[in-house]
């Protein structure tokens, strides 16, 4: 595991920005794996102004999403696929065929984890998976106590991670109880794992995930078993590694 540090959020952002864009010059057909949430919005808006710039282009990167809420069409403007349109994809040249999220409102929910699985596979599988952390250590939306094992699949989600989410909807109720989410297992099946943290409410839960025993209690915790992980956080995000660490 390699740790960049960087001053503070938006150097975090260029940083992490730089290693999408290395994978994205170096491999134009990559498979990249995003997340939504707050963390990665500097990233995505780093990459937008070199693509407006010209170092970058998109046209033949394919895109597959983490997760997606149960119950909310695209169109919704909490669901994670208008999220990813507003946030990123409306503002670079990938092809909107090539960027993928799970449909949260597929009638068959299951068929829709195995669709998902089939579609990753098919593309060869991810070359480069965006992580966010959540406070719970939960990534993805693979929540405490999750079977390392699983692949694409329907989670209940747990009321601390529905009111850290409840900022973005009218009221606490209108935040979705299920979500479609890529599992740790295919997650793991990434050939590089990039994760960003920021801010001081990271710093023991990155402390944990990177320091701590491996085991589900701490879903992020199985990524010191991943060949290639590299976390880019902030100093405030990284202020208990370095007291514990002497990083
Ligand atoms: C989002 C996702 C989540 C977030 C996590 C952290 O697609 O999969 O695991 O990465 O909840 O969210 P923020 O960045 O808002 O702290």
């Amino acid at each position: 595991m390699k740790i960049i540090s960087a001053p503070d959020y938006a150097g975090m952002s260029r940083k992490a920005a730089n290693l999408l864009s290395a994978q994205v010059i170096l491999f134009p057909r990559s498979v990249l794996g995003l997340a939504t949430g707050s963390t990665p919005l500097g990233v995505y808006q780093q990459l937008i102004e070199w693509y407006g710039k010209g170092d970058i282009d998109f046209s033949q990167v394919s895109s597959v999403n983490l997760d997606e809420y149960c119950g909310l069409p695209g169109s919704h403007p909490q669901s994670y696929r208008k999220y990813m349109e507003e946030h990123f994809f409306a503002h670079v040249n990938i092809d909107p065929a090539a960027a993928h999220l799970p449909d949260g409102m597929a009638p068959d929910l299951e068929e829709e984890c195995r669709r998902y699985d089939g579609l990753i596979a098919a593309l060869g599988g991810i070359d480069m998976q965006l992580l966010g952390l959540g406070h719970n250590g939960h990534i993805g939306f693979n929540e405490p106590g999750e079977d390392f094992n699983k692949t694409t699949h329907v989670v209940e989600l747990e009321s601390k991670t529905r009111q850290a989410n409840a900022r973005f909807f009218d009221s606490p109720d209108e935040v979705p109880r299920q979500a479609v989410t890529m599992g740790i297992k295919a997650i793991m099946q990434a050939k590089k794992i990039l994760l960003v943290a920021s801010g001081e409410s990271k710093a023991e839960i990155l402390y944990r995930a990177f320091f701590g025993p491996v085991y589900p209690a701490v879903p992020a915790s199985i990524l010191q078993l991943h060949p290639d992980v590299t976390v880019v956080a902030d100093e405030a995000a990284l202020q208990v590694i370095r007291e514990r660490e002497a990083l």
